[in-house]
């Protein structure tokens, strides 16, 4: 099935995906500018006393930076960005934040931690399309159930609450039942892995941690530089920081003074994003495994350059791999 048409033309199929603290509007706006559904988690957008409508804010800004970009750039316009709802009981803003992404029309939903016919109704009512983060085919399938219009498969190595699934395994299952939008999420840090994900069947894929390393994310330098230090044998899997699998970086484990090689395993029952968690988790960083790519902290825009340089070789290097011809 085709793409829906708010996402049949982006430079490169792949959306910056949405990441707790560090997605911000500068980088949403660098990412659909460079061409790719730039993203952030609503949660990201801080209410201050007094002050509860950032989100709002952040709407606005976003919106009209790119409609300026796109009038002086008529030929290579903005991707569309996306907005990241927690969709999980402890997530007391929801509703609220719901009604401001529907007053501002957001072209792109994605629900995480939980499918609610509500929040894909709201999305609908303004023309917006959902994507239903997913780790194995029986969440897709409720996701699909309860009016989402898209997946993204969140497999083994992702950064975040990553699966525990091989990709190949995961888009395998989805495709079998479903010919919709489908995203695949997990260690896409080069072009080299986005061709992959087309060749297994997804439409496109979903990085976070290659963004972490970019100027205009909202990470300190120290957890910038080490992404861009650090490779897949650098990561742990564990449930202990929200109750939930996700991968982490081990130094940040070990400074914060925990051996990152004896993790107790946590309840599934502790996991509340508005509780507070031990001073010292604080500097304890998520990235998925695909970051032995970045070797350096760059602009959001070289970075999707980058991509799209790996992307187009790679095409080429199959081509004459399988000895394609060139029509
Ligand atoms: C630090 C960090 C924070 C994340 N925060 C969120 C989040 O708030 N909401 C969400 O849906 N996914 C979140 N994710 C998951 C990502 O959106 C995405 O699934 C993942 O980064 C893709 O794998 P990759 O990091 O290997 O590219 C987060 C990931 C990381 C690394």
């Amino acid at each position: 099935m085709p793409l829906p048409q708010t996402l049949s033309n982006l430079r490169l199929p792949l959306i910056g995906s949405p990441l707790f603290i560090i997605s911000n509007p500068d980088l949403v706006i660098a990412q659909c500018k460079a061409g790719i559904v730039g993203s952030f988690p609503a949660l990201n957008a801080r209410e201050q006393p007094g002050d509860p409508i950032e989100l709002d804010r952040w709407l606005v800004r976003i919106k009209e930076e790119l409609d300026r970009h796109n009038q002086a750039n008529p030929d290579s316009p903005a991707a569309p960005y996306a907005v990241n709802q927690i969709v999980h009981k402890s997530n007391t803003r929801l509703e609220r934040d719901v009604e401001i992404c529907a007053k501002h029309e957001v072209p792109v939903w994605i629900t995480s931690l939980g499918a609610r016919p509500e929040v894909n109704e709201a999305a609908h009512s303004t023309g917006g399309i959902v994507l239903h983060d997913v780790i194995n085919d029986r969440f897709a399938r409720k996701a699909i159930e309860k009016g989402a219009d898209g997946l993204i498969a969140v497999a083994a190595g992702a950064g975040g609450h990553a699966g525990a699934l091989s990709p190949f395994a995961l888009v395998q299952e989805i495709r079998a039942w479903f010919d919709g939008p489908l995203f695949l999420s997990g260690a896409i840090a080069r072009g080299d892995s986005l061709l992959a994900a087309l060749a297994m069947g997804a439409d496109g894929g979903y990085a976070g941690s290659a963004f972490i390393a970019t100027e205009e994310a909202n990470a300190q330098g120290a957890y910038k530089q080490m992404i861009a230090d650090c490779g897949a044998s650098d990561i742990v899997y564990s449930n202990l920081f929200t109750g939930v699998w996700g991968n982490y970086l081990k130094p940040s484990i070990a400074a914060a003074g925990l051996d990152p090689e004896s993790l107790e395993i946590s309840d599934p029952s502790k996991m509340d994003f508005g509780a507070a968690k031990p001073k010292s988790w604080k500097e304890i960083w998520g990235s998925g495994q695909g970051i032995g790519a970045v070797t350096k902290v760059q602009p959001a825009a070289r970075l999707v350059d980058q991509l799209e340089a790996e992307f187009l070789a790679a095409q080429e290097r199959l081509a004459r791999q399988l000895g394609w011809s060139r029509a």
